[in-house]
C-alpha cells in the first residue's frame, strides 16, 4: 500500500497546528488590540512617548540593554516582581502596542526596568550611573558606557549639562568635564519615559 499521501498530510497538520497555534491565535487575540481612551481625562494609553525619548529606545535597543534588563511585570501569582518593588501592576499585551519591535527581553542580569522612570526619576543620576555604574555602587556589574559621553576641557564656564562628578572622582585630567552626547541624552530621555502607572481596564492600579 501507498502510504506516501498519509505521511505528506501528516506532515501538513503538524504544521498546520503548529501556525494555527504560533501565528493565528494570537492574531486573534491580540491582533486588534488598540489604545484605551480613559473617559475621565480623555487620554490615550499607553502614552505616546516623546521624539526624543523614541530615539532613545533604538539607542537602548542597539547598546543591548536587553540583554541583561527585562520589561515586564509578572502577576503577583507568577512572581516576586510586585513585591519587589519593580511595579504597582502586571503588564499586559496593551502596554506595549506603541513599541516597535517591543522590548520585553527575558534577562535579568539587572533589575526590570518597566517602571525606571518613577524608580529613579533623575536625569542626572541616570547620566552618571550609564557612565560608570561602579562610581554609584561599587559592586555592580554593568559595563560602563564612557563612549557615550564626551570628555573636553571646560572653556570659560562649564556646561549645565556636565556630569556632577569631580575631575578626581571620575578619574579625568583638572578643568575638564563630562558631557553627554545625543545619544546619551535621548537614552536618559527613554529611561525617564518608563512608566506603566496608568490604570487599563485589563490591568487596573489598585489605590
Ligand atoms: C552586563 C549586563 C548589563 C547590561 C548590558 C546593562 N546593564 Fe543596566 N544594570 C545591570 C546590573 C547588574 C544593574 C544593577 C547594579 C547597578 O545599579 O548598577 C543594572 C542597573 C541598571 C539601572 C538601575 C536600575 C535600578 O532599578 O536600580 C538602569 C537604569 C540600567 N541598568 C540601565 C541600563 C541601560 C540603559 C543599559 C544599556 C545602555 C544597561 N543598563 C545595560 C546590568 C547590565
Amino acid at each position: 500500500m501507498n502510504k506516501l499521501p498519509l505521511l505528506f498530510f501528516g506532515i501538513f497538520l503538524t504544521f498546520l497546528s503548529a501556525w494555527l497555534g504560533l501565528v493565528a491565535a494570537p492574531i486573534v487575540q491580540f491582533g486588534r488590540l488598540a489604545p484605551h481612551v480613559d473617559e475621565e481625562s480623555g487620554y490615550s494609553l499607553p502614552p505616546a512617548r516623546s521624539g526624543l525619548a523614541e530615539e532613545g529606545r533604538r539607542v537602548y535597543a542597539s547598546m543591548g540593554c536587553i540583554y541583561c534588563h527585562s520589561q515586564q511585570i509578572r502577576p503577583e501569582h507568577a512572581g516576586a516582581d510586585i513585591a519587589r518593588g519593580w511595579g504597582a501592576r502586571r503588564t499586559v499585551p496593551r502596554d506595549y502596542i506603541n513599541d516597535k519591535p517591543h522590548l520585553l527581553g527575558t534577562m535579568r542580569t539587572g533589575p526590570d526596568l518597566t517602571n525606571a522612570g518613577i524608580r529613579l526619576s533623575n536625569a542626572m543620576w541616570h547620566h552618571k550611573h550609564l557612565y560608570n555604574p561602579q562610581l554609584m555602587d561599587k559592586n555592580s556589574i554593568m559595563p560602563p558606557h564612557k563612549f557615550l559621553y564626551q570628555v573636553r576641557p571646560i572653556k570659560g564656564q562649564p556646561s549645565p549639562k556636565a556630569l556632577d562628578f569631580t575631575a578626581k572622582e571620575a578619574g579625568i585630567p583638572e578643568g575638564h568635564e563630562i558631557v553627554p552626547t545625543r545619544k546619551a541624552e535621548a537614552l536618559v530621555e527613554y529611561l525617564l519615559s518608563l512608566k506603566a502607572n496608568y490604570s487599563l481596564p485589563e490591568a487596573p492600579v489598585e489605590d
